[in-house]
C-alpha cells in the first residue's frame, strides 16, 4: 500500500483523475469500479474535463460499489441518480456498460449473485475507486465485515444511517439496508485508489494508518492488497 499526502482536495482529485486517465488510455475498454459520496465528486469533475479534452470513454465499463435497498434508480438519493448526475450524463459511456446494483430487485440475493457474476464475466475490475466512511467502511462494508465477503445485502450501522440522514427529509426515509460489493470483491480489483478527504475523517484516518488489518476497520483490508494507493488530504494529518 502506497500512501500519498496531497496538499488539498483539488490536488487529490487531480492525482486520482490522472490515474484513471492513464488506465483508460492504457486499456480503452477498462473496467472501473466507482464510488459515491462527496469524496469522489472532484475526481468525476476532472474526468468530465478530460472527456471534453478528448479522453474517450466509449468502451469503458463501470461497476458501482453499492446501492440502497428500497430506492428506485430515479430516486434523487439513489446511487443510480448520483452517478447519472455527477458523471454518466456528461461522458460518452454506453448505457449497457454501466453496472449498479438494483436496490429494488424483486430477489435481492439473486441480484447480488448476478452482480458478482457480471464483474467476473467482464474480466474483473482494473481500477477501483474508494472513499471511506467515518467508521472505516468501504462500499457499505460496515465494521465486522469479513475480508472474503462478496456482494450481498447488509444492514447499515447506526453511525452510517445517522451520517446519511442529512440527505433525507425524514429520518424514517433513510434506508436501513444496502447492496454492497464485498471486501473480497473489492480486493480482487487489479488496482485500488482509496481517497480520504473531509474534516469528519480526521479520526478514522489516524486509526486506519495505525491499525493492522482487522475487520473492525474494514478499510484496513486494503493493506493486504498489492496495488493500493491511498490519497490523503494533508489537513487530516
Ligand atoms: C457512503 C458510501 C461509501 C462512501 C462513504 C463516505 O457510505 N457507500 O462508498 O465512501 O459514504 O462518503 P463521503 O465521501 O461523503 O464522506
Amino acid at each position: 500500500m502506497k500512501v500519498i499526502i496531497e496538499k488539498n482536495y483539488e490536488k487529490m482529485s487531480q492525482t486520482a483523475g490522472r490515474m484513471v486517465e492513464e488506465q483508460i488510455r492504457q486499456k480503452p475498454d477498462a473496467i472501473l469500479g466507482l464510488a459515491t459520496g462527496s469524496t469522489p465528486l472532484g475526481l468525476y469533475k476532472e474526468l468530465i474535463l478530460k472527456y471534453k479534452n478528448g479522453l474517450d470513454c466509449l468502451n469503458i465499463s463501470t461497476f458501482n460499489l453499492d446501492e440502497y435497498v428500497g430506492l428506485a434508480p430515479e430516486h434523487p438519493q439513489s446511487y443510480h441518480y448520483y452517478m447519472r448526475k455527477n458523471l454518466f450524463s456528461h461522458i460518452n459511456i454506453r448505457q449497457e456498460n454501466i453496472f449498479i446494483p438494483n436496490g429494488i430487485a424483486p430477489d435481492l440475493k439473486k441480484e447480488c449473485n448476478n452482480y458478482e457474476r457480471a464483474i467476473k464475466n467482464k474480466g474483473g475490475v482494473d481500477l477501483q475507486i474508494l472513499g471511506i466512511g467515518r467508521n472505516g467502511h468501504i462500499g457499505f462494508n460496515e465494521p465486522g465485515s469479513e475480508f472474503d465477503s462478496k456482494t450481498r445485502v447488509v444492514n447499515l450501522s447506526k453511525e452510517t444511517i445517522k451520517d446519511n440522514s442529512r440527505f433525507f427529509d425524514e429520518k424514517s426515509d433513510v434506508p436501513q439496508k444496502a447492496i454492497t460489493m464485498g471486501i473480497g470483491t473489492i480486493l480482487q480489483a487489479e488496482k485500488i485508489i482509496l481517497m480520504i478527504a473531509g474534516d469528519s475523517k480526521r479520526e478514522i484516518t489516524k486509526k486506519f494508518l495505525a491499525t493492522e488489518p482487522t475487520p473492525e476497520i474494514p478499510a484496513t483490508a486494503l493493506k493486504k492488497h498489492k496495488h493500493t494507493v491511498v490519497l490523503i488530504n494533508k489537513s487530516l494529518l
